[in-house]
């Protein structure tokens, strides 16, 4: 402990630079200068990028739009879909103009001191095939877009002035969904010592735990011959816990193994974090410094009984999300990603699936804080083609390497349960395919022997003949609810995962009739029914997933099909323009809950009551006519009124998967005026109720901000949604006024977003209207403290005006 006081370094954590004595990490955020095209010469040091765009890195330079139908329009079958002809697909991948080649340069500046130390330049992300040159050489290049890369490029600099440049290239019919476009993910500089601890060369594991005491083993990988490690772990108070030297290196890499004594589990409920400092000391003097934050928790899968966490047995209610942050595109923002996590929080959700590429580090991060499991997947492609130019180009030269560096990047974070090296592979025909699996699982286990690997498989049958599902740690199943029970007796593992599942469509607000369960049903509007009884030909509803998770005790959980809706694949709609993006979500492109979020809350969310009444009441023209009314609620039976009248009380039962998890009034007849809903508790006793009323015009606009302070540091976001209501104060849920946004002080507009499928009005264009009554507008802090102010307004409606803070410390 002494020992460590002394040699406590100083950290001084200012703008986007950590400095410590002995190693230095800096973000290239600003400062950018941006083109799209091919300029040839782009790479050299004299090259005068003065016309160019000055941007900030992470940067999505496609989402600025214009949303363009025949952007990457694909005449294709999309096998995965069950078709077997090819028609023209518009809006596949968000119809946004992410193909093509551009350039990023950025100048920054070496000192004559840093020159001389071993420098290496990171990229957390980059859309896509990055070729990377520095001071006119060529430094090296990628091929996966959402791999992270470095590479050393002590050699390559010089003192003074260092010109980085970036060429980026994404093809067309390269993705079955919205990629993005650019360095959409952090850029930094790691300056260290020659004599120093490796990349991502830490390596920290919980292997024994009780309640007394648990084991950290902490291995690290350095450079030197010789030498020796400390190690200092530190509680979430930042209190000393533990505290471990080495002399001895095995090979290249220290093996520690430390006590820590009544050590705090990381679970969903309690994510406690602790953290590791490790030092190098060669002839007694510290060459480099690791902090690592870690959780101490134990993961099983075992045989008929399932998954589980610190010993408690326990089912994942998960989500698959895709990584873009719909209007804020792909640029990785840790405000909307942590807005993302609250809103799933509240849904009761515990796990998250990165379908179908590497999660942000960003991600992970807050997921182990919030306390989320994580099912980090790597690839949605093997050696054969989903799309003409997706992964399957690069595969045999670069699978085993995007995996290391998934693994060793992330191996860290408590919060990832479980890899992937697949969804729904085409590969998972053929014995080709078998051999594969086994490579790219064994990769996975030789890089981390902690945790298992799965596929997403959606041909159940085929991998039940091949012994593609036999040779997984975890065989998961996309879909295909009727097969689990055979997959269950087939494979020898002992129990299944629902690895993606749903895939129910539906537009936040929209109701259609007459209300039944159908399959690809289309509408001439293009949108879905919120009565959630939609889905595709290879998909299902909500309930027919909670039968299984609810009563089979060897399946270990779902991800959901989508925990948000995404840019791109608009089915059932992708041959309908404007269709541009996803119906799948549980929440839509702007994050605003769709019905089916009560749904899922009122099953997932297990604390809070959950009692929510669909659809709304403003059905002008309905009148007398069979208006169906659900109610998902958390209690088991309720009585419906309407103006008063009782239209009885609904139980839960067995009659069908839906009417064990939904409350369903399916002859109601539609009146204006009010809807009351009354739960009972089991003993039969009214415990809670709910209203909605009939809204009259349209006549104030209301702004509800998401969070009312944020950071002064230009990145920060606070979400406001926008709705209208009437003179009486009653939200209007049809209205679909034009809404115009000014936000003034020490904020900008960033984005606003209505999550309608079909609109082409673009993200960050100060105007939109709203859709099923509402919107959210994103405002983004300055560098400057001080009060932001945001006015909406729209003709013939009273004003909303908000006042927010920006903060230097929140
Ligand atoms: C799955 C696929 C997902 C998405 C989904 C839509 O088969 O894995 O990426 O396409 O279908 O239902």
């Amino acid at each position: 402990m002494k020992k460590y006081k002394c040699l406590l370094l100083t950290f001084l954590i200012f703008s986007q630079v950590i400095f410590s004595q002995v190693r230095t990490v800096k973000e290239l955020d600003a400062n950018w200068k941006f083109q799209k095209g091919n300029s040839e010469n782009a790479f050299e040091i004299n090259f005068d990028d003065s016309k160019w765009e000055s941007v900030n890195v992470p940067h999505d330079w496609a989402i600025y739009g214009p949303f363009d139908k025949e952007i990457d329009k694909q005449n294709v079958a999309i096998v995965q879909n069950g078709e077997t002809v090819a028609s023209e697909k518009t809006g596949r991948t968000g119809a946004l103009p992410h193909i093509g080649t551009a350039w990023y340069r950025n100048e920054f500046t070496i000192s004559e001191s840093e020159v001389t130390k071993k420098v290496i330049l990171l990229f957390e992300g980059a859309m896509s095939e990055p070729q990377i040159y520095l001071n006119g050489k060529k430094v090296g290049e990628w091929a996966y877009g959402y791999s992270y890369f470095y590479f050393d490029i002590s050699e390559f600099l010089k003192t003074g002035d260092n010109t980085l440049a970036v060429k980026l290239t994404n093809k067309e019919y390269a993705s079955r969904w919205y990629p993005g476009a650019g360095l959409y993910r952090k850029v930094s500089l790691i300056i260290k010592n020659e004599e120093s601890i490796n990349q991502w060369g830490t390596s920290i594991t919980t292997p024994f735990i009780n309640e007394d005491v648990a084991k950290v083993n902490v291995k690290t990988k350095v450079s030197v011959k010789n030498g020796f490690l400390e190690t200092t772990i530190f509680d979430t108070d930042g209190k000393q816990v533990s505290y471990d030297k080495s002399l001895v290196k095995f090979e290249n890499e220290f093996d520690q193994n430390i006590k820590v004594e009544n050590p705090q589990l990381w679970s969903p409920e309690t994510p406690y974090l602790y953290k590791a400092v490790t030092q190098l000391f060669v002839n007694n003097e510290l060459k480099d410094e690791v902090s690592t934050r870690f959780g101490i928790r134990d993961i099983k899968y075992e045989a008929h009984k399932g998954f589980s966490l610190n010993g408690e047995v326990r089912k994942f209610k998960g989500v698959c999300l895709h990584h873009d942050l719909g209007p804020l595109g792909t640029a990785i923002n840790t405000a909307a990603l942590r807005r993302q996590l609250t809103i799933l929080k509240d849904m009761g959700c515990n796990a998250i699936r990165s379908s179908h590429n590497m999660p942000s580090f960003e991600q992970l991060e807050l997921c182990d804080e919030m306390g989320f499991m994580f099912l980090a997947e790597s690839f949605d492609e093997w050696a054969k083609p989903k799309v003409k130019n997706g992964y399957h180009r690069f595969f045999e030269d670069y699978a085993e390497r995007d995996i290391i560096n998934l693994v060793q990047a992330t191996k860290n974070h408590p919060s990832i349960v479980m890899w992937s090296s697949g969804n729904e592979v085409p590969d998972q025909r053929g014995s080709e395919g078998v051999k594969r699996a086994k490579w790219l699982q064994d990769i996975f286990h030789r890089e981390d022997p902690t945790r298992p690997v799965t596929v997403g498989m959606d041909q159940v049958k085929a991998t039940m003949e091949s012994g593609f599902g036999v040779l997984l740690d975890v065989p998961g199943l996309n879909y295909r609810v009727h097969l689990y029970e055979d997959a269950y007796e087939k494979f020898p593992q002992g129990f299944i995962l629902g690895s993606e599942t749903a895939s129910t469509v539906s537009s936040r607000g929209i109701y259609k009739f007459p209300v039944v369960q159908e399959k690809n049903k289309q509408y001439d509007d293009f949108q879905s029914s919120s009565y959630d009884l939609e889905a595709c030909s290879w998909s299902n509803i909500p309930d027919e997933d909670f039968v299984l998770q609810d009563d089979k005790p060897w399946v270990i959980g779902e991800f959901v099909w989508t925990g948000f809706d995404y840019l791109g694949e608009p089915t059932p709609y992708d041959k309908s323009w404007p269709s541009r993006s996803s119906y799948f979500g549980i929440s839509d492109l702007a994050g605003l809950p769709k019905d089916r979020f009560y749904l899922y809350r009122s099953r997932w969310n297990t604390t809070n009551e959950t009692l929510h009444i669909l659809p709304h009441w403003n059905w002008k023209g309905r009148e007398g006519e069979v208006t169906p009314v659900f109610v998902y609620t958390s209690y088991n039976s309720a009585e419906l009124f309407v103006n008063g009248k009782s239209m009885g009380i609904q139980k839960k039962n067995n009659a069908s998967p839906q009417n064990r998890y939904r409350l369903m009034w399916m002859d109601v007849r539609y009146e204006p005026g009010t809807l009351k809903v009354v739960a009972f508790n089991d003993e039969g006793h009214p415990v809670s109720e709910k209203e909605i009323h009939t809204a009259g015009k349209p006549y104030k606009i209301i702004l509800n901000p998401d969070r009312k302070t944020i950071k002064s540091n230009g990145k920060d976001l606070s979400y406001v949604e926008v709705s209208v209501v009437d003179k009486n104060g009653i939200p209007c849920p049809n209205a679909t006024n034009q809404l115009k946004f000014k936000v003034k002080g020490k904020g900008t507009y960033r984005a606003a977003c209505n999550g309608d499928a079909t609109s082409l009005e673009i993200f960050h264009k100060p105007t939109m209207k709203l859709f099923s009554g509402k919107l959210v507008v994103i405002i983004q802090s300055t560098n400057e403290t001080g009060n932001i102010e945001l006015l909406v307004s729209g003709k013939g409606l009273q004003n909303g005006k908000l006042n927010l803070v920006s903060k230097n410390e929140l």
